[in-house]
């Protein structure tokens, strides 16, 4: 049986999953602004050996329905992810933090600045989720009128991560910093070289700010399952996130990445793949379906129907409910209308469709049961889909983490599924073994190392 790895999927606002949750007397998420809450979720984590931390991020809200996004908090108020990892860096020794970066929205010079940063203080336990995000509010954010179609979001991230190669792998030698009291030499200039980039998004000439960190590119995770995303994911990511309505739809993703992987030549085993795990745990399974019972009399399916709206552009409600539900890719994100399209196994109507989201919203695979229960279907799907690793969604916090790490984590280990200690240091190293501190040989980043790069 392969190990697997796990992580886990939050936000930093008060609500996320399944909108109306946040209601819950046992959910605590109205903490989301004290650092205490998250230190405790961390260290929840680590003694449950989990690999990584991720936290999604976008910016702007669902503003053609503003009273109900304030109401249910959907999608605001939303805080920096980014800037709680330092401080939950230093409440763990192992847990490592993948947070999100835009490159619709960032500059590569300061994004690139900020991710060495936190390799260096969190000794390389860091990744960085690249999303070419496409929500038009958050658009206005930045001063723009226009989201890019959606295409072209993908050549603008595209070059995002060419500039950044360049600045993270490129632009300071291994030996570049001595640091060297004595004759008085910090860094040779010599061995710190300007990028210059002139490109269509993006004009970068400078070295970059940081001296190289333990990893260098933080390790690289994607989530668009479009088929320019996965193109995207196939040449760049080290992480992929997939989500698919069926096992046989994820099989083929996983199946599809992997192949488009080969063709950038790079090996089926440099992509782990992680899809979304929702698990319910009792002792018993009248316990867990208890609780998924109660869960549910909180939902909002208004709030539910909102963020479907704010992902695709598509307002279900509006749709006449028999009508079918084909054809309806919008320029904004296409995972979440591909599901019903592409990906399902039968043809949907709108009401269908309406229906299926308002349950499931957007959690992964979702399972209730016993411990025993939910490792044997995570097994199941590591066998049957080839997929490496699952992100626990949250229902409440902490109880959903909690459940999993005393519950569930040991009957994975009891089937040496997972863990029992931590081993390697870096998140890269954790995923691809001792010793993978940086960029893979195949992977298209080191090609801007030096001296194979010139960049003045
Ligand atoms: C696990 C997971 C994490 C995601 N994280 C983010 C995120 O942090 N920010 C965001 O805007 N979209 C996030 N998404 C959504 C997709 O990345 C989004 O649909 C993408 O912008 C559109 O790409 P696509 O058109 O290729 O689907 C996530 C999706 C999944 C499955």
């Amino acid at each position: 049986m392969k190990k697997i790895h796990l992580g886990i999927f939050d936000i930093h606002t008060p609500n996320q999953m399944t909108q109306g949750l946040w209601t819950h007397p046992d959910n605590q998420t109205v903490r989301y602004k004290e650092l205490s809450f998250w230190i405790e979720l961390a260290q929840i984590l680590e003694r449950g050996k989990f690999d990584f931390m991720f936290f999604a991020d976008s910016y702007g809200y669902p503003k053609n329905k503003r009273e109900l996004a304030f109401r249910e908090a959907v999608y605001t108020p939303s805080n920096d992810p980014m800037l709680l990892i330092s401080a939950l860096a230093a409440a763990t020794k192992h847990l490592a933090f993948v947070t999100t970066a835009s490159p619709s929205y960032e500059a590569p010079f300061a994004n690139a600045r900020r991710f060495s940063t936190l390799d260096h203080l969190t000794n390389g336990r860091i990744g960085w989720n690249v999303v070419a995000t496409g929500g038009v509010s958050g658009a206005e954010c930045f001063g723009r009128g226009a989201v890019l179609p959606h295409n072209e979001r993908y050549d603008q991230a595209e070059e995002f991560m060419e500039v950044s190669y360049k600045l993270l792998e490129g632009s300071w030698e291994d030996d570049a910093v001595s640091a060297d009291r004595e004759s008085r030499l910090y860094a040779d200039a010599g061995k710190v070289h300007i990028v210059r980039h002139k490109g269509n998004y993006f004009n970068v000439t400078a070295s970059h700010a940081s001296e190289p960190s333990i990893q260098r590119t933080p390790v690289l995770f994607q989530a668009g399952s479009s088929d320019r995303g996965r193109d995207f994911a196939a040449k760049h990511a080290e992480g992929v996130f997939l989500k698919a309505p069926t096992l046989e739809s994820l099989k083929a993703q996983v199946e599809d990445i992997r192949r488009r992987a080969a063709a950038y030549g790079r090996g089926a085993s440099e992509i782990k793949i992680f899809t979304g795990l929702s698990a319910i745990v009792g002792r018993t399974r009248v316990e867990a379906e208890r609780k998924r019972d109660d869960y549910r009399r909180h939902s909002s399916r208004e709030a539910a129907l909102l963020t479907y709206e704010n992902a695709t552009g598509i307002d279900l409600a509006a749709l006449d409910p028999d009508a079918p539900f084909a054809d309806m890719n919008t320029e904004q994100g296409r995972t979440h209308t591909e599901r019903y399209t592409k990906h399902s196994a039968k043809p949907q109507t709108a009401r269908d469709v309406m229906d299926n989201f308002a349950e499931k919203e957007f959690r992964g695979i979702t399972l209730c049961g016993t411990a025993e229960d939910i490792a044997d279907r995570m097994q199941y799907w590591v066998e049957e889909t080839g997929v490496d690793g699952f992100n626990l969604e949250r229902y409440v916090l902490p109880g959903t983490h909690l459940d999993f790490v005393d519950l569930v984590v040991p009957e994975l280990q009891k089937r040496g599924m997972f863990r029992q200690q931590y081993e390697e240091s870096t998140l890269r190293e954790r995923l691809f073994g001792k010793g993978a501190t940086r960029l893979a040989d195949s992977h298209p980043g080191s090609g801007y190392r030096r001296p194979s790069h010139e960049r003045e």
